[in-house]
């Protein structure tokens, strides 16, 4: 396998996050270049192939996998499909970058995290909020001293719901909006803080506008607090109208800062005719928008994707990995189960042979009878 030149990287997926992985990696063009893609719809393989002048396409992943200079796969699929990818993936000697959340269920989450360490390839978790250089600066000046110590820490993540079907489907995708962009705040909040250990979740969560087409919260709110003091609020929308919303508050006893993702770059724009595209999910654009440039690169994945090619190569060490990804999974088990009963449950907590996260709160008796 080479080891000098740059990685070459296969993508699994071809719609809406593989196309970011695609740019994102042409956007740090010196570490990586995509080589490949798989994904079974072969007009959406083909068509993102095109867009990037990505050589080869298959329909099957496995077939992929048998490309010996390919040394990172970036797994861009569903949730549910996670844990078997990754297993395909080590055992092909591939290191492995797996989108959030890392997998359905605990048990699939400790596996991908020993199958990957028994065949010696990385796992590393593709969470960007550790790279969006806005809330980097958070960090740093939280770091740096600046706030004192922290409290807390609140990030929230809205917006009207997914783009694709499979997300409605919580047999695909294991939970609405907390799993699917609570494990972004959470993981967030736990790496910002340090890594302490979270002792306890608190979860009040429901479907208020999409009922007729998920069994899954479209809104959920959810309180985390660490050994170290410090709490997190972490709140989540499918529910919220008017395209992305992203932010983070960080309190400390010396100082707050506040950070709006989207807004404080964005151009307050007024227009009579709309234009191409203003900010992801962004409903219109005619009339007041706020349009965002560099979009990708104020997300921060041009710059995840680049370090993980250079951990690839050992220059870097991960700096988000399968083991934050499992802590991340084991809060929103406690948090649909905090759902379901109504009250704070401490951690550790496991919940053996459960099938998806959301089921400790659609399955819980005081849920039934809340309903
Ligand atoms: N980091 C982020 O901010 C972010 C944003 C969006 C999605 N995601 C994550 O990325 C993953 C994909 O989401 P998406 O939005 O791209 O969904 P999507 O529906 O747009 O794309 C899913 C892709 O998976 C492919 N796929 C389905 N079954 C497959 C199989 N058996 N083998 C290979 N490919 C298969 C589909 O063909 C499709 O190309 C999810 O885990 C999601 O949570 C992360």
């Amino acid at each position: 396998m080479a080891k000098d030149g740059k990685v070459k990287i296969g993508i699994i997926g071809s719609q809406f996050e593989a196309d970011i992985h695609a740019a994102a990696i042409q956007m740090g063009p010196q570490e990586a270049e995509v080589v490949a893609i798989a994904s079974p719809t072969q007009g959406n393989a083909a068509a993102l192939a095109k867009r990037y002048g990505i050589p080869r396409v298959f329909t099957d992943y496995r077939e992929m996998l048998k490309e010996s200079d390919i040394e990172m796969v970036t797994i861009a699929a569903p949730n549910s499909l996670h844990a078997q990818m990754t297993a395909d993936c080590a055992q092909a000697g591939k290191h492995v970058v797996c989108e959030k959340p890392l997998a359905m269920t605990i048990e699939e989450g400790q596996h991908m995290v020993e199958v990957t360490k028994k065949h010696g390839v990385l796992l590393m978790y593709a969470e960007e909020l550790f790279f969006t250089p806005k809330y980097l600066k958070a960090k740093e000046m939280a770091d740096a001293g600046a706030f004192g110590k922290v409290y807390l820490v609140k990030q929230s993540e809205k917006h009207f719901g997914p783009h694709s079907p499979w997300f409605w489907d919580v047999n695909r995708s294991g939970g609405g909006a907390l799993m699917d962009l609570g494990c972004h705040g959470i993981a967030f909040c736990y790496w910002f803080l340090g890594r302490p250990a979270i002792k306890s979740v608190y979860c009040q969560m429901g479907t208020y506008v999409h009922g007729d087409k998920t069994k899954a919260e479209d809104d959920s709110l959810c309180i985390l607090e660490f050994a170290n003091g410090a709490v997190g609020l972490i709140e989540n929308s499918w529910a919220r109208r008017g395209g992305m919303d992203d932010r983070l508050e960080v309190y400390g006893e010396q100082g707050v800062t506040y950070a709006n993702l989207h807004m404080g770059n964005a151009l307050p724009t007024y227009s009579e005719n709309g234009y191409g595209y203003a900010v992801e999910k962004a409903p219109t654009t005619t009339g007041w928008s706020y349009p965002v440039f560099e979009e990708l690169w104020n997300y921060g994945f041009p710059q995840e994707m680049t370090h993980f090619a250079r951990c690839a190569r050992g220059k870097e060490t991960p700096r988000v990995t399968g083991e934050d990804g499992l802590v991340v999974l084991e809060a929103i088990y406690a948090g649909y189960a905090s759902a379901g009963e109504g009250r704070k449950i401490g951690l550790p907590f496991r919940a053996q042979g459960v099938k998806k996260p959301i089921d400790l709160w659609l399955n819980s008796s005081s849920y039934q009878t809340n309903r």
